[in-house]
């Protein structure tokens, strides 16, 4: 079975719930693993009162598939309890009726025959992406059983860009866990934390760039055959999928534009009898497959759409009469804590893929196998010089 997840649950409801199936046997997964990616979702500067008043304090219960501590390869069932859904329990809660701009309201309503715009907010709230988060902190424990590390940071938010050209990816990465901002440069986490403030006096909202590397991974995952098995495709596909991400940037993408085909590759070398590359402008993927270089991944996330401030909009319960939009608690700059989101669903994106090169059903049974796919580098290439290919 290949890794794979679903989640369920409402923003508002008594929990979130999460079953993760195809994970081999003999994984050590405890509460408190995943509790440590959880509290890092619900931290940072720029988070709205629901979070930083402790109305949500994710505790995950661990319900199904592990046992003494350790996967059994049966399905994982987890849980997250909505600790504010008892002050939602048994109350009438008036309806919404007036929609955000940029929110799932409108479409949502428009798409499913809704006469209240709370049915769609209810699943559209990033509060699923806790879910997402504890599925990703599984992965990860996978991960690092075999010295895959993945780590994020911010890199940029509302305009105010960091400068992280002599910092190394580790140090990014060490650095961005003790700045509330969550962004490596001090000099711009400071001038971050003083605009998020500005934006929160102002009633609005700011967005940002997330940076996520996964360091040491194996070369060979994914494919060039098939779009679906492209590792890039991938890998945008789940970052696009978590809510507010509205770029995807693989390596040097963007920058790679003003280059030309001569100076935006990495180039080949040989060293010592090893192959080595120049650079990383291809952020680690080469017609689809990691190459064993870091990969490296850029997140550009929108400003969120609830703002205290008022935006224009129509009361769809007054025939469409123009109306201003409410707010109810809202972050003012989530970005910060969506680091650990990103790195979740890219976690998954990874471990999905290691799994279904090298398969298997327990860690044990695994092992040799990832170390005979790391023992297979490129420096063993051995290419005929000679053509033997005739088309029929
Ligand atoms: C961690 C995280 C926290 C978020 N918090 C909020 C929030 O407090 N208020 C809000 O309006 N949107 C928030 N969003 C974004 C909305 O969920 C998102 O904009 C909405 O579902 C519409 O989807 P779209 O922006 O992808 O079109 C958050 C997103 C993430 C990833």
């Amino acid at each position: 079975m290949p890794l794979r997840f679903i989640t369920a649950g409402e923003s508002h409801g008594p929990c979130l719930t999460v079953i993760l199936e195809g994970v081999p046997a003999g994984l050590v997964i405890t509460e408190e693993s995943l509790a440590r990616d959880l509290s890092r979702r619900q931290t940072g500067s720029g988070t709205g009162p629901r979070l930083a008043q402790g109305m949500e304090n994710d505790i995950p219960r661990i319900l199904a598939g592990v046992m003494n501590g350790r996967t059994t390869g049966a399905p994982i069932a987890l849980q997250i309890v909505n600790r504010d859904h008892a002050h939602w329990k048994g109350r009438a809660i008036p309806a919404f009726t007036i929609p955000r701009p940029g929110h799932a309201d409108l479409p949502a309503a428009v798409k499913y025959g809704y006469d209240d715009f709370r049915y769609a907010l209810e699943r559209a709230s990033a509060r699923e992406t806790a879910a997402r988060v504890a599925a990703g902190a599984v992965c990860r424990a996978l991960l690092d059983t075999f010295g895959i590390q993945v780590g994020g940071y911010v890199s940029a938010i509302g305009g105010i860009a960091a400068r992280l050209d002599d910092v190394s990816l580790e140090q990014r990465i060490v650095r961005s866990r003790a700045a509330a901002s969550s962004c490596p440069d001090p000099a711009a986490a400071e001038a971050i934390d003083a605009a998020i403030d500005r934006a929160r006096q102002d009633g609005d909202t700011l967005g940002g760039v997330i940076e996520v590397a996964v360091l040491n991974p194996p070369a060979g995952l994914g494919s060039y055959a098939t779009w679906e098995e492209r590792l890039d495709s991938r890998l945008a596909a789940a970052v696009l999928g978590v809510p507010a991400m509205k770029g995807f940037e693989i390596g040097d993408a963007f920058a790679n534009t003003a280059r030309t085909g001569t100076t935006a590759q990495d180039a080949v070398r040989s060293e010592d009898g090893r192959i080595i590359r120049g650079s990383n402008r291809c952020g680690g993927i080469e017609g689809g497959i990691s190459n064993g270089q870091p990969i490296l991944i850029r997140a550009a996330m929108k400003p969120i759409p609830t703002t205290i401030a008022p935006q224009e909009s129509v009361n769809l319960a007054a025939n469409g009469a123009a109306a201003q939009t409410g707010y109810e608690r809202s972050d003012t700059c989530p970005v910060p804590r969506a680091v650990v989101v990103i790195e979740a669903v890219v976690c998954f994106v990874i471990a999905r893929a290691l799994l279904e090169k090298l398969g298997g059903d327990s860690i044990d049974e695994i092992r040799p196998r990832f170390a005979a796919l790391r023992a297979l580098a490129v420096d063993t290439l051995r290419l005929s010089s000679e053509s033997k290919i005739f088309w029929p």
